[in-house]
């Protein structure tokens, strides 16, 4: 299985697939060159998930992947799936779920920028029921501090209060929250804290991808071809050797750089 995004959010996807599915062996590519995804545009992110796959796929014979990233996936993936011939999963903001959940009838859905104006969100927050509000909050500032946080690095609470003034001015706040961004999972608490509210529900989206990789190992039934989980970064830097620490927590075998170009 092959597994991507641009940095930290793709990550805390992974630890709950493998929570779930331990046996499930891995690729996991950060694209760290590429952060943030967020404030790339449609056609970079589409041609750069192209050079991905087939970049890992002349190396490794890969039967499945799946996009950690909202804002890819909500862009790449009927390309993607047009493209190859091997299942593609993408996890895309929940309003369905978010309707069963809420109380008040307020929901909120905080995505990346990209993610906001792709025409697969703006289609679902039209088709939203008649009786619900969709509060938004389109910001490509937030993973910047999912990403520090990963790191155990200060950020300030200031950017992170922010961000969140739309819902935090208003006096009916959202009772359930979409976390557009695989990124945002790594905030919970934070966002908690920073709407002053004890009861907020959370949707991370990632109950439909996880069901879908479930049936595709359960059908298959696939020999794990890959013996041993590897990760790829695309750049060296600073920001990565910060990370490293983190990472030790993952059964990586392998770290290894990655040229996507
Ligand atoms: N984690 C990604 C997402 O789910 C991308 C965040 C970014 O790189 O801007 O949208």
């Amino acid at each position: 299985m092959l597994i991507f995004d641009s940095g930290a959010g793709g990550l805390s996807f992974l630890k709950i697939i493998n929570k779930r599915m331990p046996n499930i062996k891995y690729i996991y590519i950060l694209d760290n060159e590429a952060f943030p995804y967020g404030n790339k545009t449609e056609l970079f992110l589409i041609e750069r998930s192209i050079k991905i796959i087939n970049i890992i796929k002349k190396k490794y014979p890969i039967t499945i992947v799946v996009i950690a990233c909202n804002t890819v996936s909500t862009v790449a993936l009927s390309t993607l799936r047009k493209k190859f011939n091997f299942p593609i999963i993408g996890i895309f903001p929940r309003i369905k779920a978010a309707e069963k959940i809420t109380k008040n009838k307020i929901i909120g859905l905080i995505a990346t920028k990209r993610t906001i104006n792709s025409s697969y969100t703006q289609n679902i927050i039209y088709k939203k029921s008649s009786c619900n509000i969709i509060k938004v909050i389109g910001t490509n500032k937030l993973a910047l501090i999912a990403e520090k946080k990963i790191r155990g690095l200060k950020f300030s609470k200031i950017s992170l209060a922010n961000i969140f003034k739309p819902w935090n001015q208003v006096q009916k706040k959202p009772d359930t929250i979409i976390l557009g961004c695989t990124h945002f999972l790594l905030l919970k608490k934070e966002i908690k804290k920073i709407l002053c509210t004890p009861y907020i529900y959370f949707i991370d989206s990632t109950e439909i991808p996880l069901l879908q990789i479930k049936k595709y190992f359960a059908k298959f039934n696939k020999n794990q071809i890959i013996q041993k989980n590897i990760f790829f970064y695309s750049e060296y830097n600073k920001e990565l050797r910060e990370l490293l620490f983190f990472l030790k927590q993952y059964d990586f075998y392998t770290i290894q750089h990655i040229i996507i170009n």
